[in-house]
């Protein structure tokens, strides 16, 4: 499949702006420096969507190996797996529309690119997913031990909040490409927990609305550190099952 863009029209590329510049109002301040740096190491600009081929492809697989690979919207865990341990990105092509600026049913290309890809520029990130693909790969008809892989995914590749130079700082994805949660996460009464493997495993979370919680890391070494160790822990939780 591949990004048909041409057939982005002047209205999608005006919605990219519009999403781009309302991010990028808040995100200088808010977002972690590997992410920012990111923008524009991958080329993104607010005056037109992306163009994976011509722009961000090359750029990354300069940067880390990686790249976008476009898929039609949520796919199996098999294929997303399989797609992340390749160190291809899976994202859509489709952008929203104004009437959904705010709310989504499934993520769009501005969630899976602008809330994804600048930190695929970050070398320590991109191995901690392969790493957690390679893992997801070995266990893909276990669907408890998915379902744990699933929570890791969700508090640090989309969620993940990280401690720089003693600020708190945004570098999940599914915030960076929200206007509401950007804003939210970092409010003094939300929790922020430590992130600790363990803990994150047992942690279930909800799709339908801000999270209740955020877990921290201290740098994306000790994320990657941290999924290098993940086997005994499944182990001892398959173990605890039988
Ligand atoms: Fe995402």
């Amino acid at each position: 499949m591949n990004q048909a863009y041409e057939q982005y029209t002047q209205a999608d590329h005006r919605m990219w702006k519009q999403l781009f510049e309302r991010q990028m109002e808040q995100l200088p301040t808010i977002a972690s420096r590997a992410y920012l740096d990111g923008i524009d190491k991958v080329r993104f600009v607010a005056d037109h969507i992306p163009h994976f081929e011509r722009e961000t492809n090359p750029a990354l697989r300069a940067l880390t190996g990686w790249e976008v690979y476009v898929v039609p919207g949520l796919i199996p865990h098999r294929e997303f797996y399989t797609h992340l341990y390749n160190r291809q990105f899976p994202a859509t092509s489709w952008l929203r529309k104004p009437e959904q600026i705010d709310y989504l049913e499934e993520p769009d290309m501005f969630h899976d690119t602008f809330g994804h890809v600048p930190l695929l520029s970050n070398q320590a990130f991109c191995d901690f997913m392969a790493h957690l693909s390679e893992v997801a790969l070995k266990h893909i008809d276990q669907e408890e031990i998915l379902q744990r892989i699933s929570r890791l995914y969700w508090y640090t590749v989309e969620f993940g909040l990280i401690r720089e130079n003693s600020a708190l700082k945004i570098y999940g994805g599914g915030i960076i490409s929200s206007s509401g949660e950007s804003r939210y996460c970092l409010g003094r009464d939300v929790p922020k927990i430590d992130f600790d493997l363990s803990l994150v495993l047992d942690t279930p979370y909800h799709i339908d609305r801000y999270q209740d919680h955020y877990f921290v890391i201290q740098s994306y070494d000790q994320l990657y550190e941290s999924v290098t160790g993940i086997e005994p822990l499944l182990e001892a939780y398959l173990a605890q099952q039988a």
